[in-house]
This record gives C-alpha cells, sequence and structure tokens, in this order.
C-alpha cells in the first residue's frame, strides 16, 4: 500500500488546496478539485463531495472480477484510464489452501494528483488499496479461509469496486472493523479493543467458575430470556457492529420454554442446522447448553433473565407454544435485521456509517452474492416502495423517481405482517418478543407494538424481569463478588446489560429512536 507516500502527497495537496482557493482555478494543469478531496479530512471532504456528486455516483462500481492468470480484466478507472488485474494462486508454505496474489496494473493517469481507490471482496473476506503511482501493484492473500473461499474464488474471482476517491477517509476510519471477523484470539481481541473503545465496554473478568455447573431446570420457566453475546469469529463481528449500531451488549437471544411433562426447551430464531443455514428451531435445554458450552466457537456469553413473578403469571404457555409451532424451520429474518435500528434519518449511524455506505455496502454484497441480497434486503426495500422483484439498482432509480432520499427510504418502519416470500420470518429478537405479545405481556397495548423495530437492548430493558435479587435462584453468578441483577451462566467477562429491567412498554414503542454512541441516549417517548 502507498503509505509511505502519503504524508508528503497530503502535504502537497493541502498546500495545493491553499493555492487553489486563493487564487482561483485558472491555470491549465491537469489538476481538478475532486483528486484532492481523499487527501482532506473526512469532515471536510466529504460535505464537498456530497455537494458534488449525486448519491449514485457515489456508491462503488463493479469493474471485474479475477480468477485466473489466464484471463486478465481490463477496465478504465476514474483516474487511471488504462488497467488490468490478474490472479496468481500460489502456496508457498504448503499450507492447506494455500493462498494468492492479485496484480493490478495502472497506467494512464488522467493526471498527477489523482488515485484510484478500491474495494476488493469475496464473501469471505473484504480489503481495500488505492493506487497513485503507474506501476504494477500487488495485494497479498497469505491464506485462504477454507476449501470454500479457494473453490469460490477459482469460479467467480475476486471482486473488484472502484470507490469514489473521496471515500478514502471513510475507509480508513473503518480500519479497525476488518480484524473483527477473524476467528482467531486476535479476532477476539479486536472485538473486544473495539466495543471497549466505541462503546465503553468493561470486559471484566470474572472469577472461576466461568461455566454454571449445578442449574436447576425446575427454577427455570416458560418465557425466561436467554441473552447471548458472542466475541469470536464471523458471528463475534456481525455481533461487535451490531452492537456498536444499536447501542447493545447482547448480540443474541433466545427464550425458554416449558412443555407440560415439565421438559425445558430453547426456542431460537438463529440455530444452525446441519446444512448451516439460520433457522427458526426448538431444541431441548441439555442439547442447547451442551452445543454453547463445547462447540459454539464464538466464545458465547450467556445470561438467564427470569421473568418477573407478576408478568409470568400473566404468560399463557400455550399460546406461547402455538406461536412457537407455527414458526419451527423457518429461515431466520436477515430482512428486517438492518431496518429495526435505522429509525431517524441522523441519529442512527455513529460515523463513519451514513446511509451512503449502507447502500455501498448493499451494492457490492449484490454483486458478490445476489441470492442473499435478495434475502437480506431487497424485498424489504420493495416493500418500502409499495413495488415487487426490483433488484437493486431498480430500487435506487425508483426511489428517485417517487421523490425519496435513499436514507428517508431506509427509516420507513417495518410492519409485522409484512409477508414475504420465504413465509414470516423474525430475527432473533423478534422471534421472541412475538412470543411474548402471544402470550399476552404486553397486555392491550398489543396492537400498537412492532415487534420488528425492537433491539436487543429494547427488549432487555423492559420491565418485564425479575427485580428482587434474593429471588434469583441459588446457582446464579455462583462464586461472583460482584451480584449482577440477572443470572450469567456462562462467559469469562462480566456481561452488562445498562438499563436493565427498567422501562415500561408503551403504544409506538421504538418506532422513532435514536441511537448515537458512546451514550446512545434514547429521547423520552421514541
Ligand atoms: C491457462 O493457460 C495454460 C496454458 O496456456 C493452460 O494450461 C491452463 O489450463 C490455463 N488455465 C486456466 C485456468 O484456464
Ligand atoms: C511463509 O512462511 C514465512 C516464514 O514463516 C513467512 O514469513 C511468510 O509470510 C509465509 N508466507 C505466506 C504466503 O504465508
Ligand atoms: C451442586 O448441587 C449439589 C446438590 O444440590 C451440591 O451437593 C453440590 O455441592 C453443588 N455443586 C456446586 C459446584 O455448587
Ligand atoms: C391462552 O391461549 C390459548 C391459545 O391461544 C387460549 O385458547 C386461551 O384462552 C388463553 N388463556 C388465557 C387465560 O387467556
Ligand atoms: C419490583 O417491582 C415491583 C412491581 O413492579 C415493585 O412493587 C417492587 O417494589 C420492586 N422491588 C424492588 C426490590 O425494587
Amino acid at each position: 500500500m502507498g503509505a509511505c507516500s502519503w504524508r508528503s502527497r497530503t502535504v502537497l495537496a493541502l498546500f495545493l488546496s491553499l493555492l487553489f482557493c486563493s487564487t482561483g482555478f485558472a491555470w491549465k494543469v491537469p489538476f481538478r478539485p475532486n483528486d484532492v478531496l481523499p487527501l482532506l479530512p473526512r469532515q471536510v471532504s466529504w460535505p464537498i463531495l456530497n455537494r458534488l456528486k449525486s448519491p449514485i455516483d457515489l456508491l462503488p462500481s463493479f469493474v471485474g472480477a479475477v480468477s485466473s492468470s489466464n484471463a486478465t480484466v481490463e477496465w478504465k478507472g476514474a483516474c487511471f484510464y488504462e488497467n488490468t488485474a490478474w490472479m496468481e494462486f500460489k502456496n508457498e508454505n504448503g499450507s492447506q489452501w494455500g493462498g494468492g496474489t492479485l496484480h493490478i496494473k495502472t497506467s494512464k493517469a488522467h493526471s498527477w494528483t489523482c488515485m484510484d481507490l478500491y474495494v476488493f471482496a469475496t464473501p469471505y473476506r473484504v480489503t481495500w488499496d488505492y493506487y497513485f503511482l503507474a506501476r504494477e501493484h500487488t495485494l497479498d492473500i497469505k491464506e485462504w479461509e477454507d476449501e470454500a473461499e479457494l473453490e469460490y474464488v477459482k469460479h467467480n474471482g475476486i471482486s473488484i469496486f472502484l470507490m469514489e476517491s473521496g471515500m478514502l477517509g471513510t475507509l480508513m476510519a473503518l480500519w479497525d472493523v476488518l480484524p473483527l471477523f477473524s476467528n482467531t484470539g486476535w479476532g477476539e481481541s479486536s472485538n473486544i479493543a473495539f466495543l471497549k473503545k466505541h462503546m465503553g465496554a468493561t470486559f471484566e473478568q470474572r472469577p472461576q467458575p466461568w461455566v454454571s455447573n449445578n442449574i436447576s431446570i425446575n427454577d427455570i420457566h416458560s418465557g425466561d430470556f436467554l441473552a447471548i453475546s458472542k466475541i469470536r469469529g464471523r458471528w463475534g463481528g456481525f455481533e461487535t457492529l451490531e452492537k456498536w449500531v444499536t447501542g447493545t451488549f447482547a448480540g443474541h437471544t433466545s427464550v425458554c420454554l416449558k412443555d407440560s411433562d415439565g421438559q425445558l426447551w430453547v426456542g431460537e430464531s438463529g440455530h444452525e442446522n446441519e446444512k448451516g443455514e439460520d433457522i427458526i428451531a426448538i431444541v431441548p435445554w441439555e442439547e442447547w447448553w451442551e452445543f454453547e458450552q463445547t462447540k459454539d466457537d464464538s466464545n458465547p456469553h450467556i445470561a438467564l433473565l427470569p421473568l418477573h413473578p407478576d408478568v409470568r403469571a400473566k404468560f399463557n404457555e400455550s399460546a406461547a407454544w402455538e406461536y412457537a409451532r407455527s414458526m419451527l424451520g423457518k429461515p431466520y429474518g436477515y430482512h428486517n435485521m438492518i431496518f429495526s435500528w435505522i429509525d431517524t434519518i441522523e441519529d442512527n449511524y455513529p460515523p463513519p456509517l451514513d446511509a451512503h455506505l449502507v447502500a455501498s455496502v448493499m451494492t457490492m454484497w449484490n454483486k458478490i452474492q445476489p441470492a442473499y441480497a435478495a434475502n437480506m434486503w431487497n424485498e424489504a426495500l420493495n416493500k418500502r416502495l409499495g413495488t415487487e422483484g426490483l433488484d437493486l439498482p431498480e430500487i435506487l432509480v425508483e426511489t428517485e423517481r417517487q421523490g425519496l432520499s435513499f436514507d428517508k427510504l431506509l427509516t420507513i418502519p417495518e410492519q409485522d405482517d409484512w409477508l414475504y416470500t420465504d413465509g414470516k420470518s423474525t430475527s432473533c429478537v423478534a422471534f421472541v418478543l412475538e412470543m411474548y405479545k402471544q402470550a399476552g405481556l404486553f397486555d392491550q397495548i398489543a396492537d400498537s407494538i412492532q415487534v420488528t423495530e425492537f433491539t436487543i437492548k429494547d427488549a432487555y430493558i423492559l420491565k418485564f424481569f425479575e427485580n428482587d435479587t434474593s429471588r434469583l435462584p441459588q446457582w446464579c453468578n455462583k462464586g461472583d463478588d460482584v451480584k449482577l441483577p440477572f443470572c450469567q451462566i456462562l462467559g469469562k467477562y462480566r456481561m452488562e446489560l445498562p438499563g436493565y429491567n427498567t422501562l415500561q412498554p408503551y403504544a409506538q414503542m421504538n418506532e422513532r429512536c435514536p441511537s448515537l454512541p458512546p451514550e446512545y441516549e434514547r429521547s423520552r417517548e421514541c
């Protein structure tokens, strides 16, 4: 990466831009104001960029996918007019899957100050680089993640996206996000460091035992909430970002259910089946608990949040079971996952995220994994536009035609009765809350509660849970000198759930809430 040349060029460009401001722009050297934008601080460059360009011009453009050394890909960049790329597979160290080098040759720059900024992506990794110099550049991939990635790259190639170069500041600001997805000790410490820095999470180590080994299922009841926090691997990274944008200190949830024989079950949306699909499932407690302790490689931290006895008394077990059975085997609700936190235009994106970046990620994903993308958001966006079957580029055009902006479109609330092509699907927390709704916990306001608008935090701050610690089961937080108001049953670090058990539900709850780090303050009655 051109890191060494970076500083001297910044100075040069700042100098040029000062000159440009004081003398007007009358000279005829090949120099354009757009070219220096990436070199300005993001706070300065971003507003200028937004004024100069229409949102659609800012989206990444796909220039090609490179899968072998024989098939070179050629394209015209924004700065360099002639570019070629090819892929070389290698296995120097005899590792299991080997790695590769992507070669990119840039030439014919239109000016001496311009640069091209690229994002390189497979479904398994995303990275980026920028080029100032006309020469051959390389991008080394030390090792493919697994056989699936190697096969993917052989058949589909690494996708290359040309970004508007003014996005550089944004990508640099996202630098500490990339290692979050790595399933290693490094990945785990990146997640912890990120949550400490951006959310003020503490991650204090608990005394041993880190597993509650004496759980009596007699003390667990239908409706008890399981808050889960994963800090490692792909789910860990995903949850870290979700926690950060929503201000939630847990990334996943499930719910306990007892049957008429007193057997304990766990209902979960996002349970991985043998085929690797995430579905809605009801599994015996013993199986679920065994899996979390021994097979879940995301280092899960788990807390049991028992319902308050008065709330439990309202919980209609047969209605809950009826709902859970009706959802059995249905897919995890990717559709509405991102929409639950985008309620207001200004106040939901921690910088450097913004609606434009959301659109950029969607654009890239659309190209790399079209089927997933359709599932994750195309259908949901169509619902919001009142259209059917449009793909992402068509959605962007239709949005402008209807006089909406993309950020406005994202804030239209989800309706619980929207039916998607794969049937009703719910995210993990929507599944639990819809069960609460069916079981009667929201009483007479149930009709004005849209559970898909709730984040996990919105769920655990509900005043539904046990508030008297002396009534928590004996085996709760055993051996810990700090007495938590809930029952942590697994994890090396003490879980924290700020705002736990404090808010009575009200009609239209969470449909207009801002969420900005590091405080994530709720406005009243949002
Ligand atoms: C690339 O070309 C070489 C010889 O020109 C050929 O043997 C090889 O099979 C080709 N590889 C691919 C992936 O097409
Ligand atoms: C191969 O191993 C050497 C020494 O351990 C290391 O420096 C190098 O980065 C490795 N190369 C790849 C492609 O992993
Ligand atoms: C588990 O419970 C049993 C019986 O209630 C008790 O004898 C045993 O000491 C407990 N073990 C721990 C580790 O608390
Ligand atoms: C509980 O739910 C079932 C099934 O929906 C219903 O038939 C029953 O009347 C409900 N019980 C109470 C006490 O509301
Ligand atoms: C718990 O909540 C109930 C009603 O919600 C209230 O009456 C009681 O005082 C609370 N107990 C504690 C220890 O805060």
